[in-house]
């Protein structure tokens, strides 16, 4: 062998860490897997210590799984008509003050009786089980703006601050297949809402969300929610290891923002109450939007982590029809979210619109890694509120898309 081919071959190739072979959709194959090759290698994970602070297990109204319910009637609210003759004089009253969208609150929609039973709900979101939905908002009968108007004014009783959807100070997102009327959006569409795709386990940011159905698919787009805190106890007791993996700083993608990634944990234990707070397109990329080449990827720890939040989510997960006409009220710091892939016919084509809210009397701490995100989709004074009454994808201030 001579010289020069000893030294070729010595050559060490010095490669960084990749990112670990994992999609926007979940793989159950490939979690056994990794699961399976990093026990191998390590056995002892299992044993590790939960980290400090975390316990082993938390209970309450909150931590539930799918099949303690067993009728919807244990979580839909119906409005009566004379409630909704309430809400008709509350539109009324706001109409007559002649002014814009933004100021839509309590005061300004007043609903004398109905608020308190609101009220009420809201503390099922915080201290309850996390969700319910009203049925049913008589969604033909009002204008476009007029529904706007009673969506954002019952929803102003059950948390009064509304966030901003995205950096046009949008405060209504419409949730719907926009791959055909949106063709012509640059770099494609990067997030499944806006299609019919499947939308895996995640949370929004912010405290609640709110989903009004104002019409749905002709088949499938079940909606689907789990306990974080049903999720959290079955790792903390099988993978304490992992525990340790969620609460660490994870690298989320800003898809060409700037800074191109920020980094935060993915679980947190605020004052007795456990979060959990992504969205896994942050971590894989989806669709045409791929995880940016340039930022740090996650590591096969975080890549495990990830799959298994998501299986126990669906293994533990309640599934909600959408009728025409509900209020889905969710809080998302207790609360994972999903929906199944659907198919659009017609008429029968899924159109929701969002809100997010915050109660600021019944609401949790938010984790100091979050309140300056909190901060800032709060902080939008009621002049410059846009509702958006058609659909549109969400822009960032810069331009961009999210
Ligand atoms: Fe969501």
């Amino acid at each position: 062998m001579s010289a020069t081919e000893t030294t070729t071959e010595t050559v060490p190739v010095i490669e960084g860490p990749k990112q670990p072979d994992i999609s926007y959709h979940p793989d159950e194959a490939k979690f056994r897997a990794r699961t399976a090759r990093r026990l191998a290698e390590d056995p002892t994970l299992p044993q590790r210590p939960l980290p400090e602070g975390f316990p082993p297990s938390v209970e309450g109204p909150g931590v539930w799984e799918g099949k303690d319910w067993t009728d919807e009637s244990q979580w839909v609210y119906n409005l009566s008509d004379e409630q909704l003759q309430e809400v008709d004089r509350g539109l009324a009253h706001f109409e007559s003050l002649d002014k814009p969208l933004g100021y839509i609150t309590r005061d300004t929609f007043p609903l004398p009786t109905l608020s308190s039973e609101l009220g009420k709900l809201a503390e099922v979101l915080y201290s309850g089980r996390g969700f319910f939905v009203l049925r049913e908002i008589p969604i033909d009968k009002y204008s476009r703006r007029q529904l706007a108007i009673v969506y954002a004014g019952l929803s102003a009783h059950v948390g009064s601050e509304r966030g901003r959807q995205d950096g046009t100070n949008a405060v209504l997102a419409h949730i719907k297949d926009l791959r055909v009327s949106h063709a012509h959006e640059k770099g494609g569409i990067g997030n499944a809402a806006y299609t019919t795709d499947k939308q895996v386990f995640h949370t929004d940011i912010g405290d609640l969300i709110a989903l009004l159905g104002i019409q749905t698919s002709a088949y499938g787009g079940v909606s689907r929610l789990s306990s974080g805190g049903r999720v959290y106890n079955e790792i903390a007791k099988t993978r304490p290891d992992l525990i340790t993996v969620l609460k660490d700083p994870w690298p989320l993608d800003r898809f060409g923002g700037d800074p191109p990634y920020i980094e935060r944990p993915v679980l947190y234990n605020e004052d007795g109450h456990i979060v959990i707070q992504y969205s896994r397109r942050h971590f894989t990329g989806y669709g045409p939007q791929l995880r940016s080449p340039n930022i740090p990827p996650i590591s096969e720890a975080q890549a495990e982590a990830l799959d298994m939040v998501h299986f126990l989510a669906e293994k533990y997960s309640l599934g909600l029809n959408f009728q025409k006409g509900d209020i889905q009220y969710i809080n998302s710091m207790g609360l994972l979210h999903a929906r199944d892939g659907f198919t659009d016919e017609g008429e029968k084509t899924r159109h929701l619109v969002r809100l997010w809210l915050r109660n600021d009397e019944l609401a949790w701490k938010t984790p100091k890694p979050l309140q300056g995100v909190w901060d800032k989709l709060y902080a939008v004074a009621p002049e410059t509120q846009r509702f958006p009454l058609e659909p549109e994808i969400r822009r960032l201030a810069t331009g961009g898309t999210k």
